[in-house]
């Protein structure tokens, strides 16, 4: 076997081929589907929107703690940060009032949990986490995001959509490079990364979850 054939698969690589069928189950649901397009209305979007609060809130709270963590520090970068974005949107959709009604599905509730579990106690469980929300979030986010301007007539990248929005990041395919060169230097072995893996699927299933009890609530009348 000559040098290159042996070379390792870059972990990037892995973690993004591992997660496919994941990643096709969850861009496929029914409320995701129905969502992008457009069979509902501002109200299921709102609703979604208030579950990705509770969702950022958990990883971004554990941010600070996180940075200096030989592991998952590399990818705290605050020009990711979803939390103040998600703000302006839901008080948008919501009103001044918009924290007042706010409360997590079942699902939502153990998803966040999850996170801050691995926050606490599993640096590297944490980036797993963190790479299916914000690389998402940088590829088929902007989907989403053409998609509720055009369905609920929000401006373009302003208002209630500006979660989809990275202001201060020029080019997301050159962050996503960078990313991923981040990802393939995680500073774990190789059972670790299997771990790592497994964690992504298990956030992929918590983002379906989370769909699914959404689809529940805002069934497309027959
Ligand atoms: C309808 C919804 C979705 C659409 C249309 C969509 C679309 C896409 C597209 C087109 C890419 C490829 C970007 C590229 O090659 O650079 C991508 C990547 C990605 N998506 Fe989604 N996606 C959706 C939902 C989700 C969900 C729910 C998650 C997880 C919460 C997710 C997580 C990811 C991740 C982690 C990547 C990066 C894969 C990698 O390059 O390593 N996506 N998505």
């Amino acid at each position: 076997m000559d040098a290159a054939s042996a070379a390792p698969t870059p972990f990037s690589t892995l973690i993004r081929t591992a997660s496919h069928a994941a990643h096709t189950e969850a861009e496929n649901s029914t409320f995701m589907s129905d969502l992008l397009g457009g069979r509902l209305g501002v109200a299921a979007y709102r609703r979604y929107t208030e579950q990705l609060w509770f969702v950022y809130r958990a990883l971004e709270s554990a941010a600070g703690a996180l940075a200096e963590d030989p592991v998952a520090g590399p990818f705290i970068r605050p020009v990711l940060f979803r939390t103040a974005a998600l703000e302006r949107d839901l008080h948008h959709l919501g009103g001044p009032d918009w924290r007042a009604g706010l409360s997590p599905l079942p699902a939502t509730t153990a998803y966040a949990a999850r996170v801050e579990w691995c926050a606490r106690a599993w640096p590297a469980g944490y980036v797993a986490h963190h790479y299916t929300r914000y690389l998402g979030d940088l590829s088929g986010g902007q989907i989403i995001r053409g998609t509720a301007e055009k369905a609920w007539g929000f401006a373009r990248k302003g208002d209630g959509v500006r979660f989809y929005v990275f202001e201060a990041i020029g080019s997301p395919a050159a962050f996503k490079r960078e990313y991923r060169a981040l990802l393939d230097a995680l500073a774990v072995d190789d059972l670790e990364k299997q771990r790592v893996i497994e964690e992504c699927r298990r956030a992929f299933a918590l983002n379906t979850a989370v769909f699914r009890e959404l689809g529940e609530e805002f069934p497309l009348s027959a």
